[in-house]
């Protein structure tokens, strides 16, 4: 079998300054290509001629679909959609890693992403993101796929170089990415749309006074901080002043919010349509680094579909995450984490554009029950990032 030649293998990387292939990427490129064109069986174009497609085009996307076009003008085959099938382009970059301090998590996100697209079929090529700079492999990408969770992967930043470089991705836009990682203005922003969240305030390093309009116990939160890092919970004027100390450390403004006695659920949206809701039992007080993690404390229960929480309020609470979805511009995939109380009262703490995105993590979870496996998840992704037009 010629797929996987060495020869091969090394003349595609070094025409196209690419890593070296990998056999089983070799592989899965020509069985996608087939599979796409809905011809697993060779009947598009016979296993000769793809492989002569594929040597004559060193195997760049563009140049495949372009003689995939061709073989139609040919009559090699008959059926337009089976081509303009095979002319989906199909090379993914995944960033992956970054600088934060979910740097792990996102390595093995990342990781999982590649992985089930590679199972899919597509051609991927995944990036140890240090920085915001664009990289040749990005460029050479017909799509980005970030899978980054916090930092400037989370922040916009990398979403608005890659806006600039004309670079299709996934995800949320560098504006909406912003809006949604910072947790005062998404406040801001759901006071101003309605969206029902917890009373609060804003202390800054200059005023440590405990605001006028809250009472204890409140949450003090960094707020461009993810994954529970800068965030404290007050009871007594000691642990106030002691949570400032803490969470000063990591921004010169804090979030202060009141203490919500509720349960905890946490609603995904992909592509504008919500999830099943999930409810979240932690063995401590908070849904913290060890709850989500580490599980020194206990296992956090994850509940899908909830147990204590009636399904007409689960309806409520998907439609208050989908209008946060809209209000903020997020784009593809958002988490929204809510919280509801006994009687009924909705909270919605904030919206995650990058949520944890291993096998197991909340959104595929969720995505899950309604039949949509971790690999149709993150093609499905993909898919939404195809329909846009390059920016
Ligand atoms: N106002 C609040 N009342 C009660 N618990 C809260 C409140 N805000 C946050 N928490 C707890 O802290 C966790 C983390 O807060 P969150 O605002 O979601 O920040 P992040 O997930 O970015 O660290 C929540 O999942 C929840 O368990
Ligand atoms: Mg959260």
């Amino acid at each position: 079998m010629i797929v996987g030649d060495a020869a091969i293998n090394q003349r595609v990387s070094q025409r196209f300054h690419l890593k070296p292939l990998r056999a089983d990427d070799m592989e899965n490129y020509l069985r996608h290509r087939l599979r796409v064109a809905g011809h697993a069986t060779g009947n598009l174009f016979s296993p000769t001629a793809a492989m002569e497609i594929f040597n004559a085009t060193h195997g760049v996307p563009r140049e495949v679909n372009r003689l995939a076009k061709l073989a139609l003008e040919h009559a090699w085959v008959t059926e337009a959609a089976k081509v303009e099938a095979a002319a989906v382009p199909f090379k993914v970059a995944v960033l992956k890693g970054g600088t934060s301090s979910e740097r792990s998590v996102s390595l093995e996100s990342g990781g999982g992403v590649a992985k089930a697209l590679r199972n899919a079929g597509y051609f991927v090529d995944e990036i140890d993101v240090q920085d915001t700079g664009i990289t040749a492999e990005m460029r050479n990408a017909d799509v980005v796929f970030p899978v980054l969770h916090g930092g400037f992967g989370e922040n916009g930043d990398i979403q608005k170089s890659l806006e600039d470089a004309g670079l299709r991705f996934v995800g949320s836009g560098s504006e909406a990415s912003a809006i949604i990682i910072d947790k005062i203005k998404s406040k801001q922003l759901m006071e101003k749309h309605g969206i029902p969240t917890a009373p609060w305030a804003v202390v800054t390093k200059g005023n440590r006074a405990f605001p006028s309009s809250l009472s204890l116990p409140v949450v003090i939160k960094a707020p461009r901080e993810g994954s529970t890092v800068g965030i404290a919970i007050a009871e007594t004027v000691e642990e106030w002043e002691a949570g400032l100390d803490k969470c000063f450390a990591y921004d010169s403004e804090l979030l202060v919010e009141k203490f919500i006695n509720g349960m905890e659920t946490t609603v995904g949206i992909l592509n504008g349509e919500p999830l099943p809701v999930i409810e979240i039992q932690v063995p401590g007080k908070i849904y913290d680094f060890d709850a989500k993690y580490t599980h020194n404390q206990g296992e956090t229960r994850y509940l899908c579909p909830p147990e204590n929480i009636s399904k007409e309020l689960q309806k409520k609470a998907q439609e208050i995450a989908v209008k946060f979805y809209q209000v903020s511009g997020a784009r593809d995939i958002l988490r929204v984490d809510i919280f509801i109380t006994k009687s009924g009262e909705m909270y919605v703490l904030e919206g995650n554009s990058l949520p944890g995105f291993t096998a197991s993590s909340l959104v595929p979870k969720a995505a899950g029950k309604t039949g949509l496996s971790f690999e149709k998840l993150c093609v499905f992704l993909l898919q939404c990032a195809m329909k846009r037009p390059k920016s």
